[in-house]
């Protein structure tokens, strides 16, 4: 899928600020997008505490974002992500855990995190 190319050039560079790390749920998700003119790049960060981890948002099943609504990726007890999809669940790692994409991994956003915020890497 074209959100999860490497060389869509939606996709910001290593050293974009993407937000507060408190403006992400612990444990919790956000979601974010970027657009060059017709590419659309849709990424997702994790937060884990003090960790934050970042996803193409794109379900490596069928392709298609994972949450139905901005920021809701995270099952309600923050153990998994969730694909609206199928309900596929993921570890907070981004691989599957159940079908129909067992063992399968969210493609991988690398980002870091930088005093109190959240960054591209
Ligand atoms: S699109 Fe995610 S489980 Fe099918």
């Amino acid at each position: 899928m074209a959100n999860s190319e490497p060389d869509n050039s939606a996709r910001p560079p290593a050293g974009v600020r993407l937000c507060a790390l408190a403006e992400i749920a612990d444990p919790g998700g956000k979601s974010f997008r970027f657009r060059d003119g017709s590419r659309l790049f849709a990424g997702f960060v994790i937060r884990q505490g003090e960790a934050a981890r970042g996803f193409v948002d794109s379900c490596p099943h069928a392709g298609w974002p994972l949450a139905p609504m901005d920021d809701r990726y995270l099952t309600r007890d923050g153990r998994h992500i969730l694909c609206s999809g199928h309900g596929a669940l993921f570890t907070l790692q981004g691989v599957a855990v159940t079908a129909p994409c067992l063992g399968e991994q969210i493609a991988p956003w690398p980002v870091e995190v930088r005093g109190d915020e959240v960054w591209t890497a």
